[in-house]
């Protein structure tokens, strides 16, 4: 399955009971921060668990364009060599991140204080989303951007030559704009401070301090302030990836959907600015358990066990929990569709500028499968109506958005109909072995649409 190539299309249809073991890849969070990380770091940082999906290939790729050594050593190993803070040379061509937001602006971050100029681009969906939200804070540590209308990709970074340290407070609940302005922070001098209201994803900041960064957090009247000294010299590190929770995600929602089912998805991360979604389900009533709950590679760890559900009813979602599950709602949408009552998601502004529009992908894809959904500018409630209920027998569009290809193949699994993708090529960006771990479990997926 190819992310770049031409559409695959996909039908999902009514399946019988999943059954099995899904053993999801690595985390896509901490993959791309441990190749950024390991490349900012003096000497050679080991890998394991990696994901190989095309999102995280994409950074490996452009951190070998800075001048750092990336090498494939089996699957999911990885070394880097790192240059150093400070370290990176200039690349010879134009850096393509491909989907990934999160590629293209934590490496923007890492390369913004170093003397060197760097042109960005990505795919049609990357080219649509807003980079003005990393590069208004690194403007003030002194780098130059040059973009499209809007601040869209392509465009061209010079790094600050004399970067000063920054005081920033993030105007949205970002953990690649903070990240970000971390990354930058590590070659100004004195102490870079950034400053978020809601806590977002903590893998930058615990694998700075594991790379030997000094940094504290100070909770304070204005949110969570980072601290970070700048122009540190990074030790390298052996890291282990734990299983990314937003993939594990599918295989789980599928479970307490699909009749029947009993899946166990083992050793995924549920570090608590991930695990939103789970804490939801539970609340919801579904059967999912936490079993060998656990520590690995400084994160917490357990296997998670998803049955089939058919007593969940709809519930509102705190909207302070939105950053602990911000990929999540398209697939927690899903699962609305088979409980009982009204799902009510506020908080979720930021949906609309991922990979596409989530709001709208889920909506009209949703609504086109025969449910009842209500959208805002920053909400929707999905109307459920109880196991086996959706109607399906529609083709959804993707957007070349993985989540939201993957939501509407899990949404046909439990359907009375079947439910067709128009493209399930980004599906490799995060989760290459979907297609293939579904069907291990059960899931009746073929090519083509109905
Ligand atoms: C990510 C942060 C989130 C998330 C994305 C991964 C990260 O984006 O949606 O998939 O690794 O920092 P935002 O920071 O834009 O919320």
């Amino acid at each position: 399955m190819s992310a770049h190539g031409d559409p695959i299309p996909m039908t999902a249809r009514r399946s019988g009971p999943l059954k099995g073991e899904a053993v999801v890849p690595g985390d896509k969070s901490i993959s791309h921060r441990a190749l950024i990380l390991g490349a900012l770091a003096v000497g050679e940082t080991r890998i394991s668990g990696l994901l190989e999906g095309q999102d995280v290939l994409d950074t490996a790729r452009a951190m070998r364009a800075f001048g750092a050594g990336v090498t494939h050593e089996g699957p999911g190993a990885w070394t880097v060599q790192g240059v150093g803070v400070g370290g990176f040379a200039e690349p010879p061509d134009v850096i393509d991140c491909g989907n990934s937001g999160t590629g293209v602006r934590l490496i923007m971050g890492a390369m913004a204080t170093s003397p060197v100029t760097a042109t960005f681009t990505g795919d049609a969906s990357l080219r649509k989303r807003p980079m003005g939200r990393v590069t208004e804070p690194l403007a003030l540590f002194g780098t130059r951007a040059f973009g499209r209308q809007g601040g869209r990709l392509p465009m061209t970074l010079i790094g600050a030559a004399e970067p000063a340290p920054v005081r920033y407070a993030v105007p949205v609940p970002s953990a690649q704009v903070k990240s970000a302005v971390l990354l930058a922070g590590l070659n100004a001098p004195g102490e870079t401070v950034v400053i978020e209201r809601e806590a977002t994803r903590d893998h930058t900041e615990r694998m700075l301090a594991g790379f030997g960064a000094t940094l504290r957090v100070e909770d304070g009247a204005e949110g969570r302030a980072i601290v970070l000294t700048g122009q540190p010299e990074l030790r390298p590190q052996t890291i282990a990836v734990p299983r990314d929770p937003s993939s594990a995600a599918f295989p789980v929602a599928a479970g307490l959907i699909v009749e029947g089912s009993d899946v166990l998805v083992p050793g995924i991360g549920l570090n608590p600015t991930r695990a939103g979604l789970f804490t939801t389900l539970r609340e919801m009533g579904a059967d999912l358990s936490y079993e060998n709950a656990r520590e690995e590679g400084g994160e917490p760890v357990a296997d998670l066990r998803a049955r089939f559900s058919p007593d969940m009813t709809g519930i509102e979602v705190p909207p302070e929990r939105a950053p602990s599950m911000i990929d999540e709602y398209p697939i927690l949408a899903v699962v609305a569709a088979f409980a009982d009552g009204a799902t009510v998601m506020r908080g979720i502004g930021e949906l609309r500028v991922k990979e596409c529009d989530r709001i709208a992908a889920m909506v009209t894809g949703l609504r086109a499968c025969g449910a009842e959904v209500e959208e805002g500018e920053d909400w929707m409630i999905v109307h459920g109506h109880g196991p086996g209920s959706l109607p399906g027998g529609a083709i959804c569009a993707t957007h070349l958005d993985h989540r939201i290809a993957m939501s509407f193949l899990c949404a046909g699994l439990a359907a009375q109909r079947p439910v067709s993708i128009d493209d399930g090529g980004p599906i490799a960006t995060s989760f290459p072995i979907f297609e293939g771990l579904m069907a291990a479990l059960g899931a009746a997926f073929a090519r083509g649409t109905e």
